[in-house]
């Protein structure tokens, strides 16, 4: 046995119970291709871990994995801090280079949700070389519709679990304990590009670089809109009925 292989004795039988239930569980789902699009704010964070569980996906967050390389101060983290601070997009080489990486992680093995990713019309055409070498095809397009206006008071209660990209809000999602992850009992954090100044800046790369990308999948026949409105149980109900 190699040195790195996991001693399974050092498992607790809770968790080796556990994961064995969710692979019965997940052994008998069909693969599902999703994109999560909608504007800062709009849920597709919230969102993801639900359906991650529910049909057994990886879920693939550029944002996430950019803020953990600026933490890590990795290469690509020192690239990309400069562009997310001024609530710019990063280039799209860097984006499209990390996504093709993740997917070939063995939790995407039942499919992915790519929440965030692509964000311009550019990054879309690479995803799509990307996924025929691999003969995948994209099944649907959730694009979280959402007024402007709703999304400043979404944006400046939001208080995330960095490590597993939980997203909390003072209001509309409290932690059971204030500021603190009802998970791992961790400290939560706001995010620096949470600002009124900032979030204006990510609004307009939205409407100018992304709603392009919606039409782009329009065109192909898989989009779903979302009304991203209604309250987060509404909006999972919505998400449900459209991947049943
Ligand atoms: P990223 O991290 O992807 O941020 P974003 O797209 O701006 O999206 P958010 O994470 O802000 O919003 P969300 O829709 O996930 O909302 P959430 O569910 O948390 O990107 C950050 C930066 O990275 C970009 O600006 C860019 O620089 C760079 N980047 C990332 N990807 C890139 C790419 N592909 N190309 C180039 N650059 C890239 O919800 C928000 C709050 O509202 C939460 O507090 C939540 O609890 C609450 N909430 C959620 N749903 C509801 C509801 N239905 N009702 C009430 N409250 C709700």
């Amino acid at each position: 046995m190699a040195s790195s292989s996991v001693n399974l004795e050092e498992i607790p039988s809770e968790s080796l119970m556990n994961e064995l239930l969710r692979r019965m569980k997940c052994a008998p789902k069909p693969e599902k291709h999703l994109i999560l699009i909608g504007p800062p704010g709009s849920g597709k964070g919230t969102q993801s871990p639900i359906i991650k569980d529910e049909h057994c996906l990886c879920h693939l967050a550029t944002g996430d994995m950019l803020r953990a390389a600026v933490s890590a101060k990795t290469p690509l983290g020192i690239k990309a801090k400069e562009s997310m601070d001024k609530g710019e997009l990063v280039s799209d080489d860097l984006v499209v280079g990390i996504i093709d990486e993740a997917m070939k992680k063995p939790s995407c093995k039942k499919g992915f949700i790519l929440d965030g990713f692509p964000r311009t019309v550019a990054q879309a055409q690479k995803l799509d070389e990307m996924l025929e070498r691999q003969g995948v095809k994209i099944d649907k397009v959730l694009d979280f519709a959402i007024d402007d206006a709703v999304l400043e008071e979404r944006i400046s209660g939001r208080w995330i679990h960095p490590a597993s990209g939980r997203s909390y809000h003072t209001k509309f999602a409290p932690p059971r304990v204030p500021g603190v992850d009802d998970v791992t009992g961790e400290p939560l954090i706001q995010r620096k590009d949470d600002t009124a100044a900032v979030l204006k800046s990510r609004l307009e790369s939205f409407h100018r670089q992304t709603l392009p990308v919606i039409n782009y999948y329009s065109k192909k026949g898989i989009v779903a809109t979302l009304h991203a409105e209604k309250p987060l149980s509404d909006v999972t109900d919505e998400v449900r009925k459209v991947l049943s």
